[in-house]
This record gives structure tokens, C-alpha cells and sequence, in this order.
């Protein structure tokens, strides 16, 4: 007898801006890539590219403008739970979330990154990567924890920095990787290959102590 399909997870996924990761995994979910389905956006942003993406697939989108960081948070805290998601993802969201809120999330909160973290955490990373004459750059999942860009790694995606390569340039490449990288992650945990208990990420129940690289 085949094994029962594992529950579909629940995403929450919140964005500031176009949103092509979020798009990325939506459309992984709809083909049948990802056993887990966007449930809900959230955005800081009114007029986020993404959001009207969002409701044009269905998908709830709401707009919490983001005025104080506790009253953002007491708002989000109300749609999460509303939404009951399984894992919160950030997808291009531009703000930073409290140490205690990030820690009611811990080990289910991911993040992408564009850069090849420990390196170029924070902004301008493309410009960055290129002052600092870096030979590859690329993006990285991670989980969310209080330390900005900081949680431990899961997946990385390198690509060759190229003579000529501009921060336009480099930031395409970069973000066609991302948009495998971060449905990949998802779908290991949604097979349970991937796992995080007590701040600790398995992979096929192995200690993960270096991020998993993209093949
Ligand atoms: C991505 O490059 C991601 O790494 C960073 O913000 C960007 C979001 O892009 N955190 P998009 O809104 O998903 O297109």
C-alpha cells in the first residue's frame, strides 16, 4: 500500500516588494513541485508588486502599513494566527521582526538572502559583493533568528562573479537561483528531510552544520 501523503504545508509569506520568490513558490505549489500551499500575504507595503500578484491568484493578501515595529507586530501576530501557517517565510520583506517575535516562530521562520552569507549580510549586497571583488556570489535560505541574517544555514545557490558583471546583472542571475533554492527548502521540509528542533537543523537526520549547496 503506497504511504499516505504527508499534510500539505500551510505558508505564510511575507513581502515588501514585487514578490518574485513568492511567485516562484506559488507556481512550484501549482504544479505540483511543492506539497505545501501560500495560504496568506502579508506586506508592510500598501502597494507591494506582490500583494495585487497575490490576490490575483487567489491567494489572501493583506497590507499591514507598517507605522511602529509593536504595533506591526501586534497586527501580524492577529492575520498569522488567523491563518494558522505551518511555516512563515520571508520572501523580500524589508523589515526587521523583534527577537521575541521571531522567537514564537523559531525553527519554522525561513529566509532568503542574496549573498552567500556569512558574507554581505544586510543591503546592497550585489554592489558589495562586487567592490569586495568577490569570485562567486549567489543566495542563501536560512532560519529566521533574532541575529540579522544570522540563523543557521540551510541552502546555498553560487554563481561565478563575471568580468562586466554589474549589480543589475549579478542581482538576475542570483535571483533565478533563489527562485529554486527557496521552493527546494520547502519541499524538504515538507518531506521531513529537513527538520529544525531546538535551533538545530537536520537533514536526513543528520546534523546540518553547513548549508546544503544547490547541484
Ligand atoms: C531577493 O533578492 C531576496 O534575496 C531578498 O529580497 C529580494 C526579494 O525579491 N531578501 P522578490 O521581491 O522576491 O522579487
Amino acid at each position: 500500500m503506497p504511504a499516505a501523503p504527508a499534510r500539505r504545508l500551510r505558508l505564510a509569506v511575507l513581502i515588501s516588494g514585487r514578490g518574485s520568490n513568492l511567485l516562484a513558490i506559488a507556481r512550484a505549489s501549482e504544479e505540483g513541485r511543492l506539497d505545501a500551499d501560500v495560504v496568506q500575504v502579508v506586506s508592510d507595503v500598501a502597494d507591494a508588486g506582490g500583494l495585487a500578484a497575490a490576490r490575483e491568484l487567489g491567494i489572501e493578501a493583506i497590507a499591514i502599513p507598517w507605522t511602529k515595529r509593536v504595533e506591526f507586530e501586534a497586527a501580524l501576530a492577529r492575520v498569522l494566527a488567523a491563518s494558522a501557517p505551518d511555516l512563515v517565510v520571508l520572501a523580500g520583506f524589508m523589515r526587521v521582526l523583534s527577537a521575541d517575535f521571531v522567537e514564537r516562530f523559531a525553527g519554522r521562520m525561513l529566509n532568503i538572502h542574496p549573498s552567500l552569507l556569512p558574507a554581505h549580510k544586510g543591503l546592497h549586497t550585489h554592489e558589495r559583493a562586487l567592490a569586495a571583488g568577490d569570485a562567486e556570489h549567489g543566495a542563501s535560505v536560512h532560519l529566521v533568528t533574532a541575529a540579522l541574517d544570522g540563523g543557521p544555514l540551510l541552502l546555498q545557490a553560487r554563481i561565478p562573479v563575471l568580468a562586466g558583471d554589474t549589480p543589475d546583472s549579478l542581482s538576475a542571475r542570483v535571483q533565478r537561483h533563489e527562485h529554486i533554492i527557496y521552493p527546494q527548502v520547502i519541499q524538504w521540509i515538507a518531506e521531513g528531510r529537513l527538520t529544525c528542533t531546538h535551533g538545530q537543523p537536520r537533514f536526513d537526520g543528520a546534523p546540518l552544520d553547513e548549508p546544503l549547496q544547490q547541484r
